[in-house]
This record gives C-alpha cells, structure tokens and sequence, in this order.
C-alpha cells in the first residue's frame, strides 16, 4: 500500500492508523528528510508528482495508492497512467464538489483539478474510492490562531456562514478503513462533522474551550480580500465565494463518518480540546 501525502494533514493520520492496524505501508516523500517524523516501521520512498517518472521505485508491487494532489495540475495524467500501469486500486482525497449545496457547488480552480482527476482516475481502469471532506476543523489553525494568541478579535468575513468542519482524524480513519477494508471499491463518500456551526460559533467554541470569550469582528469581504497577501488570494477568493453562497442556510451533513466507523464523527469542541495549545502557546519560539 503506498501513501502519498504522508507528511500532510491527513495523510500522516493514515500512515499512524495502517500501522497500528499491522498494515505494511510504503510513502512517497518529496525529500528523505522529511521521514523524520514518520513513524520508523514503514518504507519510506522519495519521488515527487510533478516528475511522474521518479514515481516507479514507489509503485513497485503496490497494489492499492492513496493520493492526495496539492501540486500543479500539469503532471496529473501521466501520474494516473503509471498509477494504473502498477496498482488495482486508488484511493482520493478529493472534495466535495458534486454535493448539492450552494456552499461546495461555487466554481473554483481546485474543484476543477479535483474533477479532473476523478476523471482521469474513471477513464484509467483502476477501481477507485473517493473521499469528500468538506472544511477540515484544522483550518482554523491556520485562519485564527495567530490573532487568539495574541489576545487580538478574530476580524473575518461571512460571520454567520455555517460549515460542518470535520476532524482531519476522521477523514483519515475512513481513508484508513477504505484502504485496508474489502468492499469499498466504488465507493464515493462525503464526508462532514456532525454539526452545523455559523463560523463565529466556532470561534466561540475555541473561546469556551480555552475559558475566555474571544472577540470577532466581521470584516466586510472586500475589505479581507484586500488584507490577504497576494499570494493567499486564490484561495481566499474561493473561500469568499462559498461563504457568501452558504449565507443564511445550514450546512451540509452527512452521516458517511459514523456509517463507515460506527462511531460518530468528533465534535468541533473535542478537535478544539485537542488542539487548544495551539491556540495558546506560540508553534515557532524565537528563543
Ligand atoms: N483544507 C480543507 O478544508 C479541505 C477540504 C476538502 C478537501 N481538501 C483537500 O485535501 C487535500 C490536502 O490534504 P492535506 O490537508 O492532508 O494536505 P497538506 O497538509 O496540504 O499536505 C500536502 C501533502 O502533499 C505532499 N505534496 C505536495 N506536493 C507534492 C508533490 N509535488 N509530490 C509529492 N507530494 C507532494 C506534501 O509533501 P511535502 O511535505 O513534501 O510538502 C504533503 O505531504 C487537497 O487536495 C484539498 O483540496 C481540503
């Protein structure tokens, strides 16, 4: 079974879940240094997605891949291909972008790379699974822990835009069942947290759980855009867009999580209790 992603969010989940199911895993890593932080009882293999020839040392007797695609569309095809020229089976960490709710049906570059891929994937003859998580609970981190920190409001646009964010644990422990578990061939799975939360409740959350209220001051979108540094701003736009068409109406939620686990996904207040340090004590000291 080869992993790709596996220094990422959810594909480090899924390197720690196969391994403690006693699974053998090999991953694909772009630099050898970045093992480091893998647990040491897997094969480590370095290559890269946009060099699709540098992939064939990792595919070797693979039978089943989980890819996840975060580099430039370019080098997609040629990588499905040697992916089916190796493995029966693939397993993508995609979206949601099929689901019916305005807030995952707004156009955007990274839902075309996705479809492009599920594509690619359809048309090679390796059976598939994919996997849709809507907003991980982990982006949060990077949204607002910098202004929690410094004891600063949170100041973010769409204050009442509900998601139903999910545990990047959760993702990775269906990636993990489908990887290792017979029967998901096929399979095409969205998959969200339990709840839908406005995203000023969440930030009350975070407040509730670190025991002091946290400010949040609602940024008019134009004005967050105009505060988001140039490189951030095509994903920030994608945001915007979704956010605006969420306006006024639930999130989606699924009960894909529990169906598969038997247990319910994890609340957004148990992700918080897990990370609340991240929230207070600084990820980079100088000192
Ligand atoms: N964030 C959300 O709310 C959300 C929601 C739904 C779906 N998704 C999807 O989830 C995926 C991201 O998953 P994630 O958050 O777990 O990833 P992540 O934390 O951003 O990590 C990306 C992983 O891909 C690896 N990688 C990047 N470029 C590579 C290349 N050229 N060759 C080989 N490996 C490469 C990185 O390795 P290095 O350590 O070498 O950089 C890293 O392991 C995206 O496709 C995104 O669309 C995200």
């Amino acid at each position: 079974m080869l992993v790709t992603g596996a220094t990422g969010r959810v594909g480090r989940s899924v390197v720690d879940l196969l391994t403690d199911a006693g699974v053998p895993v090999r991953v694909l890593v772009r630099r050898s240094e970045s093992a480091a932080t893998l647990p040491t009882n897997i094969e480590v293999v370095t290559g890269d997605l946009t060099v699709p020839e540098s992939l064939d040392a990792a595919l070797h007797a693979v039978s089943t891949v989980f890819l996840v695609w975060t580099a430039p569309p370019q080098t997609a095809a040629a990588v499905v291909d040697r992916l089916a020229a190796h493995a029966q089976r693939v397993v993508y960490l995609s979206a949601p972008h099929r689901t019916p709710h305005p807030f995952f049906r707004q156009p955007n570059p990274m839902a075309a790379l996705h479809a492009e891929i599920e594509r690619l994937i359809a048309d090679s003859g390796l059976d598939s699974t994919i996997i849709r998580p809507g907003m991980f609970a982990s982006n949060a981190l990077f949204w607002w822990a910098a202004a929690i920190r410094a004891n600063r409001p949170v100041r973010w646009p769409y204050r009442a835009a509900e998601t139903a964010p999910i545990d990047d644990r959760d993702v990775a422990a269906v990636v993990a069942r489908t990887l290792y578990e017979d029967g998901h061939a096929g399979g095409d799975y969205v998959l969200t947290g339990s709840e839908s939360l406005s995203q000023a409740e969440q930030v009350d959350i975070i407040g509730d759980v670190l025991g002091r209220p946290i400010a949040f001051e609602e940024l008019p979108p134009d004005e967050f855009r105009r505060e988001t540094p140039e490189a951030a701003r095509p994903a920030v736009d994608m945001l915007l867009t979704a956010w605006n068409a969420a306006m006024g109406q639930p999130a989606y939620v699924t009960s894909t999580v529990a169906d598969i686990l038997g247990t319910p996904p994890r609340t957004f207040r148990q992700w918080a209790t897990d990370h609340a340090t991240a929230f207070t004590e600084d990820p980079h000291p100088t000192n």
